[in-house]
């Protein structure tokens, strides 16, 4: 299974933790960037990276950004992405199970390599549940073609 990683300067070591930890478990890693902790716009990059989300180039991308804010606002923007940013693991289980979440986003600031492992491994093993979770993942779905927000 091909897994996206990308980030900014704020989420690169994240990052780069996460990739090796992702390879190790024989994962094929697709590496959207940045390359090193300069400062850099985390929109592009993130952008980027959910747009081979939403395009279904590949199935599930892990962003991060300092706070892991940004990069789920910027995810949350593309067509067919629901990003979940997660701080602990049965977040990352519930945005799986409830919301099919296809991309997660990290704050590389504010959580520590262990709990990020963690939440990535729970995050990449949890099913979507279906049912009654599918019916409102197609809600949201459809508020991507419906021009306004009402229902
Ligand atoms: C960069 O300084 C920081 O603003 C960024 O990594 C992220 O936290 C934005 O939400």
């Amino acid at each position: 299974m091909k897994i996206g990683i990308a980030s900014d300067h704020g989420g690169f070591t994240l990052k780069h933790f996460l990739a090796q930890v992702l390879r190790d478990t024989g994962y094929d890693v697709e590496d959207g960037g940045c390359a090193g902790d300069s400062s850099v716009d985390y929109p592009p990059i993130i952008a980027r990276m959910a747009g081979r989300v939403g395009s279904g180039g590949i199935s599930r991308a892990i962003v991060v950004c300092g706070s892991g804010i940004g990069a789920s606002i910027v995810a949350n923007k593309v067509k067919g992405v629901r990003c979940a940013l997660c701080h602990d693991p049965l977040s990352a289980e519930l945005s799986r199970r409830h919301n099919d979440a296809n991309m997660l986003a990290l704050g590389g600031r504010l959580i520590g390599e262990e709990m990020a492992r963690r939440i990535v491994e729970v995050w990449l093993s949890t099913e979507f549940e279906g049912g009654r979770h599918g019916r409102r993942v197609g809600q949201i779905h459809d508020l991507e073609s419906s021009e306004t927000m009402t229902p």
